[in-house]
């Protein structure tokens, strides 16, 4: 509690918790991370690394926002479903194609969400009565299955429109993983097919990616909903908080970074700007983890199946030389900083095949169905809008 904390003209308690760093705003039902510094993650009643070993992303997407396994027919019910959802409407295509290839992803996804719901204004409920959710799941249902679909597919559309490629409508019998590629056209060109082995990896890159408990653009989206606004506003809330440097759109500024760097031999200057606080360490340090984050495992392991037949992508001896010299230097051990799993992620999405100007939205793909079982979840508890306090510093009158 800080030296403000009792305004005495209210008589009230105020807590003041810059960040929330130790604030919990919501109970949850869905993503646990058990522990930041042992480092582990539970999905539901399992944890991360079965769901990954013995599940695809479907399962897992079922699994957060509906709390248990689907079964093999509500699998493919739940398939299909989402794919007679992501067909987009005309007005979707031609508002992504109107803005410029260089526009961020989180820009044209809000246009093209923000298009996909203006088609059809009875995806936003009339409020009447006492709650607008609460006691309706079917149509929370309906709102979260809608968003999965159209949020698909708009990301699918902006890597199309940014490589200057056609854009397939989806295959309602197709997987997600294999459906985004599908719609990106990213096939063999002789099955026709997306590569077996891209989409083994997709999956288990969506699944460590799809939830991840309270994170910065969850709450973002969590705040838009506690007044009731519709899931796809809650998306784009989502999307244009993950944008930011600190949190997804440190993605962009670590590929940067590695590019100014450029070599192995510029390293140990890079550390000692970053200790001179010349510069922040894109790519590094987490609110939760004070340990390597437990997702990171994962991803280098898919790394390592890509590079099996393929090049690395030549940031990575810059990323490895970085994780090298900052794991032996007191600096960054002290602080307890360490490669970030968003970090790693991207040198698989783009040993993938994937530029950097696409990745942070491949990886919100995953996490919308996060953030839509979160959404469900809140709209299936009494309404209580997010309205947090401040403390006035200037006299009062
Ligand atoms: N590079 C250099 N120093 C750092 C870094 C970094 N990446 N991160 C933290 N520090 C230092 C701070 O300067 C501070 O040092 P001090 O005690 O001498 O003042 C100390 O470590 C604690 O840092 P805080 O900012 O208080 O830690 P917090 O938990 O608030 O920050 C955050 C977490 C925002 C992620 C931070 O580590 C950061 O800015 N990282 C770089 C951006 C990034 O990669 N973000 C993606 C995170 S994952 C995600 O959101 C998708």
């Amino acid at each position: 509690i800080g030296k403000n904390a009792i305004d005495r003209h209210t008589n009230g308690l105020k807590i003041m918790d810059p960040g929330f760093q130790n604030t919990a705003v919501a109970e949850s039902d869905i993503t646990y991370i058990r522990d930041g510094v042992k480092g582990t993650i539970q999905y539901r009643d399992y944890s991360l690394d079965e769901l990954v070993e013995g599940h695809d992303f479907e399962d897992v997407s079922h699994l957060l926002i509906w709390g248990r396994l689907p079964s093999p027919q509500e699998k493919l019910d739940y398939r299909l479903k989402l794919a007679t959802k992501a067909d987009p409407p005309q007005c979707v295509i031609d508002t992504i194609k109107c803005f410029p290839r260089e526009t961020p992803y989180h820009l044209l996804l809000v246009a093209g969400l923000s298009a996909w719901g203006a088609t059809d204004p009875t995806s936003i409920p009339i409020y009447m009565g006492k709650e607008l959710y609460l006691g309706k799941m079917d149509a929370v249902d309906e709102g979260v299955r809608r968003t999965i679909g159209a949020s698909m597919t708009v990301i699918a559309l902006i890597n199309c429109h940014y490589r200057g490629v056609a854009f397939t409508p989806p295959d309602a019998t197709a997987p997600m993983a294999e459906n985004i590629l599908i719609m990106m056209g990213i096939i063999d060109p002789i099955t026709g097919q997306p590569d077996p082995k891209m989409v083994r990896i997709l999956n288990a890159l969506w699944i460590v990616y799809a939830d991840h408990e309270m994170t910065n653009s969850t709450a973002a989206s969590m705040l838009v909903g506690s007044g009731l606004a519709d899931p796809m506003t809650c998306v784009n809330a989502a999307a244009c908080a993950l944008s930011g440097p600190l949190h997804g759109g440190a993605i962009d500024l670590a590929y940067k970074m590695f590019a100014r760097i450029g070599s192995k031999e510029n390293v140990p200057q890079a550390i000692q700007d970053v200790k001179e606080s010349k510069f922040r360490l894109f790519g590094y340090g987490h609110r939760i983890y004070k340990t390597v984050d437990p997702r990171v495992k994962h991803l280098k392991k898919a790394l390592e199946e890509l590079w099996e037949n393929a090049d690395a992508d030549p940031h990575v001896s810059v990323a490895m030389e970085i994780e090298r010299l900052a794991s032996q230097d007191d600096y960054f051990r002290s602080r307890n900083l360490n490669v970030n799993a968003d970090l790693y992620g991207c040198f698989v999405f783009s040993s993938m095949g994937f530029q950097p100007d696409i990745i942070t939205a491949l990886m919100l793909a995953a996490r919308v169905s996060g953030i839509l079982a979160h959404w469900r979840e809140q709209m299936g508890k009494p309404a209580t809008l997010w309205r947090p306090l401040q403390i006035f510093t200037r006299a009062k009158l």
